[in-house]
């Protein structure tokens, strides 16, 4: 093991689009841990847009990019925790982090017959998220219509998959041809929508969900959200997952259309996947059964090195990225 490691830094607070000049690679010693911390050596990082919302006010510039991923411990104080264990929790945009008193750290079961980054995205919270937006928010019946927005992103890529294992009828929503493509031929939708190349967003869901909305998976707002509550059904919910398309905004773009959650009498609910982590223990299992048997397919968009970290999140942000962008650390 190397003395030095390369480690990613926060360094400047964006204002509107973030860009490189948010960031720092560095080389800087590997932290000695403390008697009852758990050094981890990071295999897998995960590269989220929520990062985007802590960049705007949680992180401190100078800090190391906290970020979810799943490593080695290679020493370990704790008692929990032993050489050689995998394991899952906050670590950084860095080859090395030490947990202090090793809290926050879960543990990877490598026997579970999928790759071991799929605890960052479809076994993890990306995968929870659309678990809880589709069964505990949305609830479609058999027959209904789920729309999805990112469709061919880490989360709704796996919402519309479980709609249509609810007997739902699934339509995305993505930003090119080729993701369009992908939600259909290869996630198994039953339709889908190029946002960006439609003429009318609302002709564009008259046409792929002739019969209205009933759920909507909310990812993205802007007017993508306002055409889908025009055509959102008496009655219908919509789990409000995020908002991306405002992430980088410098003022609040505001929603027009807000009578329809009146005259429809309309469910809307934002939620943080942060309230939900009691159900992961029962929920994983499940998850996995689902991804094992085939009924779930899943796409990871792998970047190689740490040192791309700040690259691949303003790519993904601006939309490059297909299925769950993760990098696998050098
Ligand atoms: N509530 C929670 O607890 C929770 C948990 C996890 C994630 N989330 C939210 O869920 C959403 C999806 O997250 P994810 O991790 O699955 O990311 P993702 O969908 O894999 O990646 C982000 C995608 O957003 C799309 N996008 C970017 N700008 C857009 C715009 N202006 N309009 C429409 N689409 C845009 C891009 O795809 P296109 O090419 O299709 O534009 C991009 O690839 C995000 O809003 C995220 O913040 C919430």
């Amino acid at each position: 093991m190397s003395d030095t490691q390369t480690r990613v830094l926060f360094v400047k607070r964006p204002v509107g689009w973030v860009d490189e000049t948010s960031f720092a690679v560095v080389r800087e010693p590997v932290p000695e841990p403390g008697p009852a911390d758990v050094l981890v050596r990071n295999l897998y990082l995960s590269v989220d847009p929520y990062l985007r919302g802590r960049m705007a006010g949680a992180f401190r510039e100078g800090d190391v990019m906290v970020a979810r991923g799943v490593g080695e411990v290679v020493a370990s104080g704790h008692e929990r925790w032993k050489p050689g264990d995998l394991v899952w929790g906050f670590l950084g945009w860095e080859q090395y982090t030490v947990i202090r008193r090793g809290e926050g750290l879960y543990p990877v079961d490598a026997s579970l017959g999928v790759p071991i980054s799929y605890y960052l995205d479809v076994l993890g919270m990306p995968g929870l998220t659309a678990w809880v937006g589709v069964h505990v928010l949305g609830r479609p019946e058999p027959g209904e219509t789920v729309f999805v927005s990112s469709a061919a992103g880490a989360v709704g890529s796996i919402a519309g998959q479980l709609a249509r294992l609810a007997g739902a009828r699934a339509v995305g929503s993505a930003g090119s041809e080729a993701k369009v493509r992908h939600v259909v031929d290869v996630l198994g939708f039953d339709d889908c929508l190029d946002y960006k190349a439609e003429p009318s967003l609302p002709a564009a869901l008259r046409r792929t969900c002739p019969a209205g909305i009933d759920v909507y998976f909310e990812n993205v707002g802007g007017p993508l959200l306002e055409a889908v509550l025009g055509h959102m059904n008496p009655l219908g919910r919509l789990p409000v997952c995020g908002l991306i398309s405002g992430y980088n905004a410098t003022e609040d773009p505001g929603v027009k259309g807000f009578a329809h959650i009146l005259g429809k009498r309309l469910t809307v609910t934002g939620f943080s996947i942060y309230d939900h982590m009691w159900r992961f223990e029962a929920w994983q299992p499940r998850m996995a059964e689902l991804l094992t048997s085939g009924r779930i397919v899943y796409h990871e968009d792998v970047w190689e090195g740490v040192e791309q970290a700040p690259a691949a999140f303003i790519g993904m942000l601006r939309g490059d990225s297909l299925g769950k962008r993760v990098l696998r650390v050098g």
